[in-house]
């Protein structure tokens, strides 16, 4: 059996395995390869902070991601198979490291967020 996610170390190590699989993947790592060359020092950090907000309500983030990912949509439009490819890879990350309660809220926040992002870009 599998631990749940219990703290900021889980989290980062989430998020690590969650880019590597999005930059190999032939549908939507060229967003963070080529459309935007994501300087993953930068990015990872703004990451862990945006999750650990969500999990442990104890994050710093302050960013508005609808606004970057609709300026990203503008370069390289998004559709709903990229949204789908993103969900389940984060989806995935998640199902091979942890098991639990946040494990499960996790997955259920980002479907939402996705969700939203997509109701914003397509109306
Ligand atoms: C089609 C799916 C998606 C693609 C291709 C995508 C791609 C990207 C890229 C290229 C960046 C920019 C990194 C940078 O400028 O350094 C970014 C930032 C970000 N993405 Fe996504 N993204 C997707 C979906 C999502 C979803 C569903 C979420 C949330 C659940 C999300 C959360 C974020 C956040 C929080 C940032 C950082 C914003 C900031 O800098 O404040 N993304 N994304």
């Amino acid at each position: 059996m599998k631990a749940d996610i219990s703290n900021k170390h889980d989290i980062e190590e989430m998020i690590n395995r969650f880019y590597d699989r999005v930059v190999l993947d032939e549908k939507i790592g060229h967003y963070f390869t080529e459309v935007v060359k994501v300087n993953w020092e930068k990015h990872l950090p703004i990451m862990y902070s945006f999750w650990e907000n969500i999990i442990f309500h104890s994050g710093i983030y302050e960013g508005n991601p609808m606004a970057l990912h609709q300026n990203l949509s503008q370069k390289s439009p998004l559709k709903m198979e990229h949204f789908q490819r993103w969900t389940k890879l984060f989806n995935e990350t998640v199902d091979d490291l942890f098991e639990g309660e946040k494990a499960e809220y996790v997955k259920q926040r980002a479907m939402s967020i996705a969700t939203i992002m997509q109701i914003k870009l397509f109306s």
